[in-house]
C-alpha cells in the first residue's frame, strides 16, 4: 500500500471523462487500497481516482459519522446513478483536489447507486445524507466535474485564483525544502 500524491485543481487530469473498468485486476486492487490510504491519510472522506492521476472509474469512501464509529470502507467500480430523489439537501462540501474551499451545493437528497465491488459482483445501495451528497460528489469526478462547477462563475474564478497561488506556494516550498544527499 502507497499514499499517492493528490492533484490539486486547476488540473487537466481533473476535467477529464474517466474510462470505465473492464475487469478488476491487480492493477485495479492496488489503486483501490492505495485510494483508501491515501484518502485516510489526508484526511478526507471519499477519493476518486483522477484525484491520484488514474483516469478510471473507480471511488472509494468512508462516511462514519465519527471517529469513534468502525470505519465504513465503501469502494465503487464503475459506479451508476440509477435514481435520485426529488427532494434536494444543500450540504456544505469541500474536496482533497481544492483544499481550504468550502461551498453549499444542492444536489438530490437520496440516490441509489448501481456499482461493481472488488469481487467483481454487481451491487446497489441507497445513500442519503452525507453518503448520498458524497457518493454524488464523487462520481462527478469520473466526469471531469468539481463541487466548484456547481458555483456561479465569478465564484468559481475566484475559488481557482486562489488555487493557482496556492500551488505556485506550494512548489516553491518545495524546491526549497533540503534535498537528501545523492551520493
Ligand atoms: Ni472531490
Amino acid at each position: 500500500m502507497a499514499i499517492r500524491p493528490i492533484l490539486m485543481h486547476p488540473d487537466p487530469r481533473l476535467k477529464k471523462r474517466c474510462d470505465p473498468v473492464e475487469n478488476i485486476d491487480g492493477d485495479i486492487r492496488t489503486l483501490i487500497s492505495d485510494m483508501f490510504e491515501t484518502m485516510y491519510d489526508a484526511p478526507g472522506i471519499g477519493l476518486a481516482a483522477p484525484q491520484v492521476g488514474s483516469l478510471v472509474r473507480v471511488i472509494v469512501m468512508d462516511c462514519a459519522k465519527s471517529e469513534n464509529d468502525d470505519p465504513e470502507p465503501i469502494a465503487m467500480v464503475n459506479p451508476q446513478v440509477v435514481w435520485e430523489s426529488d427532494d434536494l439537501n444543500i450540504h456544505e462540501e469541500g474536496c482533497l483536489s481544492i483544499p481550504e474551499e468550502y461551498n453549499d451545493v444542492e444536489r438530490p437528497a437520496q440516490v441509489r447507486v448501481a456499482y461493481t465491488d472488488t469481487d467483481g459482483a454487481a451491487q446497489e445501495i441507497a445513500c442519503d445524507g452525507l453518503l448520498a451528497t458524497c457518493v454524488q460528489h464523487e462520481i462527478d469526478h469520473l466526469n471531469g466535474k468539481l463541487f466548484i462547477d456547481y458555483l456561479g462563475p465569478m465564484k468559481r474564478q475566484m475559488i481557482t485564483g486562489r488555487m493557482k497561488k496556492r500551488k505556485k506556494e506550494r512548489a516553491a516550498a518545495k524546491s526549497d525544502a533540503p534535498r537528501p544527499n545523492r551520493a
